[in-house]
């Protein structure tokens, strides 16, 4: 696994990790003892609480009976309704709902609600959902876009789709070129391809005079084949690359022979750098089928008996 998958790995681990905590924090809140004051300011949304402020007259006045002791003595032809004004102390909600009585002096409590900053009320379940989705498909969306980048973007160094250094020019010759004569393409599995023989003096005759796909007699065939794409495998008794998918034969330069494939072997663009063959697997060159033909095909038995209505 490369460097860049293991940081789009760790990334996404990371956003994971983020979300599932940012659930547990908000679930805890969610779940605080009820009665205290983080719970009821938590569960109440920033909507209710704007509905409520606006419900009510700013500051909210509750009345509050005198303690008897100052209730001031009422005048002779006045009741006296010390006994009925204070009959026990109230608490709780019973506070504000105390009634006045006609003729009492009253003190007055003020009580005033605050306005809760954002930070006090903390975030509630919508919120969070809200934010969490939000969170997890713009992450999902940046790891797709990076993954799309490093897919599509070109690799400066190493790997398919770089310039790859496959070896100096005079080892491969001696490798692809048996003692007898016999072909042995050299598969290069970082850059997806054969490296064949192609003499450069057939280059003139041939449909790729002029296109830069030889060096030192070598040539670099891309190992796809062209009809559906499968790998076309090299067989060592026909000297040519026969697909066993559908059948589509090719000789040993990539050259089209038969089957439904609708060109030859794509190939890259090569160059020489101090004796060696560097192939530049970001350049596929496509040709169409060749009519004539650099090299003879098959040179014995076919490796697949598989044959088509297009075949020659
Ligand atoms: Fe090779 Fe179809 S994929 S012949």
């Amino acid at each position: 696994m490369s460097a860049l998958q293991l940081l789009i790995v760790a990334l996404a681990g990371v956003a994971v990790a983020g979300v599932l905590g940012a659930f547990v924090i908000a679930y805890r809140r969610s779940e605080a003892a009820p009665g205290t004051s983080r719970s009821w300011r938590s569960g109440v949304s920033r909507e209710t609480r704007k509905a409520d402020r606006s419900d009510l007259p700013s500051p909210v006045v509750a009345r509050r009976p005198a303690p008897a002791d100052e209730v001031p003595e009422a005048a002779d032809d006045m009741p006296d309704v010390r006994a009925e004004a204070v009959p026990e102390e109230p608490s709780g909600e019973e506070e504000a709902a105390v009634p006045s009585v006609p003729g009492a002096v009253q003190a007055v409590e003020v009580m005033r609600v605050e306005e809760l900053s954002p930070q006090e009320a903390g975030v509630n379940r919508r919120q969070f959902f809200t934010r969490a989705l939000g969170i997890t498909f713009g992450a999902f969306l940046g790891l797709n876009g990076v993954s799309y980048l490093a897919f599509l973007w070109p690799r400066l160094s190493g790997g398919f789709g770089s310039d790859i250094d496959v070896g100096a020019v005079a080892d491969i010759q001696a490798e692809v070129i048996q003692g007898d004569g016999s072909i042995l393409p050299k598969f290069v599995p970082e850059a997806r391809a054969y490296i064949v023989p192609f003499a450069e003096s057939d280059l003139s005759r041939s449909q790729f005079e002029g296109m830069p796909v030889v060096v030192g007699g070598l040539s670099a065939l891309f190992q796809r084949c062209v009809h559906l794409g499968c790998r076309v495998p090299w067989c060592e008794t026909s000297q040519g690359f026969e697909c066993p998918c559908h059948g589509s034969k090719y000789n040993y330069t990539g050259e089209y022979e038969a089957g439904p494939a609708p060109r030859n072997l794509d190939r890259f663009e090569v160059l020489e750098e101090d004796g060696r063959m560097i192939v530049k697997t970001g350049t596929i060159l496509q040709t169409p089928r060749a009519v004539a033909k650099t090299v003879p095909y098959p040179q014995g038995p076919s490796c697949i008996a598989l044959t088509t209505a297009d075949e020659v």
